[in-house]
């Protein structure tokens, strides 16, 4: 067997439809699940030629946020657009993971790195399909409404350094899933949406150990390089994330996710 972890990896960057690229994230998790409790034949890391971009399907048109139509939260309309968002969000998220895996792969790591990831990877597979699920369930579909353009953008700018990489992704963009979830899971329960309410509560549990990830691993490197994490992170940030961090802030959650306050409100706007 030649398949190595990177060029699964680099499979699911070349998958364009939204469904299928979900299912070979699952599937690529599974494959390397089983070689790492000895269930299969072990799968190496590998290297690999991730593209610049990842393939996504011809639909969501992508807009600049500007031009993305606002809707009141509070209308039918505004839930389902806010569904569609965070679809869009995981399938980006899938795509993240995969990337740090593929991109990265020239970087000495433990295997415990790429089981994070590799997790990290499923659970965004997962979390995109039950998004996808209440959208069809609304007679919408994902790629019905347009979505942000430039989400791929923090992985442009960081890809040529794994702890831009790590400071960005998941320590400021996906702590910031963090911060609104909770929000948003009032809403829909306050709308008796008990199906949006139980997948975003899924997500919110899960997504505490992507940002944990990005902490542990963006510390493992500074010590390997002898730096200041908190320094390196406000200074990582400020050169690659464009914009100020928002409050308020889910302190306990980013706590337990490894990220004290003085790492985040200093560069809060
Ligand atoms: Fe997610
Ligand atoms: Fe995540």
């Amino acid at each position: 067997m030649t398949e190595t972890l990177a060029l699964m990896a680099e499979s699911v960057l070349r998958t364009g439809d939204a469904r299928a690229k979900a299912a070979r994230s699952r599937e690529c998790a599974a494959l390397w699940r089983a070689s790492r409790a000895g269930e299969a034949p072990e799968i190496a890391v590998g290297t690999a030629a991730p593209p610049l971009r990842p393939a996504r399907p011809e639909e969501p048109e992508l807009l600049d946020p500007r031009d993305v139509p606002r809707r009141r939260p509070g209308s039918e309309q505004g839930r389902a657009a806010l569904l569609h968002a965070v679809a869009h969000i995981e399938l980006n998220a899938v795509d993240l993971h995969w990337d740090v895996i593929a991109r990265f792969s020239h970087v000495p790591l433990p295997p415990g790195f790429y089981d994070d990831w590799v997790k990290a990877a499923d659970e965004e597979a997962k979390h995109f399909g039950l998004m996808a699920d209440c959208l069809e369930a609304r007679g919408l579909r994902y790629g019905a409404l347009p979505a942000h353009a430039g989400m791929w953008r923090a992985a442009e700018d960081t890809g040529h350094d794994l702890m831009a990489r790590l400071a960005v992704v998941p320590m400021v963009l996906e702590a910031r899933g963090l911060d609104v979830t909770p929000g948003m899971i009032d809403l829909f329960r306050k709308h008796g949406e008990d199906a949006a309410v139980s997948a975003l509560e899924t997500i919110y549990a899960e997504e505490v150990a992507h940002v944990a990830y990005g902490s542990k691993w963006f510390h493992f490197l500074c010590g390997r390089h002898d730096r200041d994490p908190k320094d390196v992170f406000h200074a990582l940030v400020r050169e690659h994330f464009h914009g100020h961090l928002k409050p308020p802030f889910n302190e306990e959650k980013r706590a337990e996710a490894g990220l004290p306050p003085d790492f985040y409100w200093p560069l809060a706007g």
